[in-house]
């Protein structure tokens, strides 16, 4: 049942390029232009006419959403913003029948979501589901939406979720962007081609598991690591911690890259390792000053650029490559070296990795 594979989890990381696959087969349609969606289609004029996207998860899917926030706001121009379903449903929000509300849920059986969705229906909103499990609780109570295709997930640690997850939202975005004249034909039929190409990108990172490996084999024994990314690969960040956290109990922060300066750059020395996403796009350049503040600072830097980089190689102590994508769609590739990570590390360790101590694969307690 785990095909082969030491634990599910390694055999979900391994499945992404075709869970991607297929989560936009028969929605990009890449040759005539289009993206199809029966639950957007079907409430087009709703959607895009929101005057805000109020996006709903916990753990993994939040983090989903918070990638998903750069991308609407950048295809679509629609204000997003994106909360934990357990502070939103306890709060006394400000929801009216203008908003649009996405829910995120693998298991589509998850307390807090599911209360945060009855909240928001309440008020008026549009719900929206993006879940994994067919017939699932939420995907019930939401008023349309998307299935992720990524088969069961079995593995606590959400992977394949995750990456499936950015590929509805991100088919979304842009057909939302197409529908609002917000991003041009030319930039979209771009954006769609380059989504196609990801999953046989993500087939050539896979190669690089041994490098991986190595590196996990060299930090196994830490206490903490940092990790960092901008723009879109800020939440990419804040998800490679919590991978490492979940199955190895290895205390781990995410942040965005910037926020060093504010307070935990105090927490770097020879014993800390530095995971910095530092992808050839957007703010490069910042990224690779503050990889130098954290050799300057004799941090441990393991960093994931991209193929054929030469100024973070010179810097960092390990380098992982990852193909070359629009910058929108990096987050899609830079996940999996850090799900990889942290399972390498995990194993290591001897660690429960497809069930890890305190934690079930669907939370349905508030
Ligand atoms: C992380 C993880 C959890 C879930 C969270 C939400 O690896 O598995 O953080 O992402 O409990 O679960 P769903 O997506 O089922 O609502």
């Amino acid at each position: 049942e785990k095909g082969g594979y030491d634990h599910f989890m390694l055999k979900e990381i391994y499945e992404q390029p075709n869970a991607i696959r297929d989560t936009y087969r028969g929605r990009l349609l890449a040759n005539k232009g289009i993206i199809k969606m029966a639950g957007v289609d079907d409430n087009l004029d709703r959607i895009a006419k929101a005057n805000r996207i109020l996006i709903v998860g916990c753990g993994t899917s939040w983090h989903a959403g918070l990638v998903a926030e750069y991308i609407f706001e950048d295809m679509a121009r629609i204000p997003v913003e994106v909360e934990y379903a357990s502070e939103f449903r306890y709060r006394n929000p400000v929801i009216t029948e203008n908003d649009v509300v996405i829910a995120i849920s693998q298991s589509g059986e998850t307390a807090d979501t599911m209360a945060a969705i009855k909240l928001a229906k309440e008020k008026g909103a549009f719900v929206f589901g993006v879940c994994n499990v067919v017939g699932s609780s939420i995907s019930r109570e939401t008023m349309a939406g998307a299935y992720t295709h990524a088969g069961p997930e079995i593995g606590v640690a959400s992977t394949k979720a995750f990456t499936t997850q950015i590929t509805v939202l991100t088919l979304m975005a842009l057909k939302l962007g197409k529908y609002k004249g917000t991003i041009s034909d030319s930039d979209f039929r771009v954006h769609l081609q380059a989504l196609e190409a990801i999953p046989q990108k993500v087939e050539k990172l896979l190669q690089s598991d041994k490098v991986i490996k190595e590196i996990a084999e060299t930090y196994k024994n830490t206490r903490n690591c940092i990790y960092l990314g901008r723009g879109y690969n800020f939440p990419v960040a804040l998800e490679g911690a919590l991978k490492l956290k979940e199955i190895s109990y290895i205390h781990a922060e995410g942040y965005p890259a910037a926020e060093m300066k504010h307070g935990p750059i105090a927490l770097i020395d020879e014993e800390m390792p530095v995971v910095v996403i530092a992808v050839r796009k957007g703010h490069y350049e910042k990224v690779v000053s503050n990889i130098q503040e954290i050799k300057s600072r004799k941090g441990k830097i393991i960093s994931v650029v991209t193929e054929g980089d030469v100024e973070v190689k010179e810097l960092a102590d390990h380098v992982i490559e990852i193909p070359e994508t629009i910058e929108s769609f990096t987050p899609l590739l830079t996940t999996i070296p850090l799900q990889l990570l942290s399972y390498h590390i995990a194993v290591m360790l001897g660690k429960n990795v497809d069930q890890p101590r305190n934690l079930a694969k669907s939370v349905t307690v508030e």
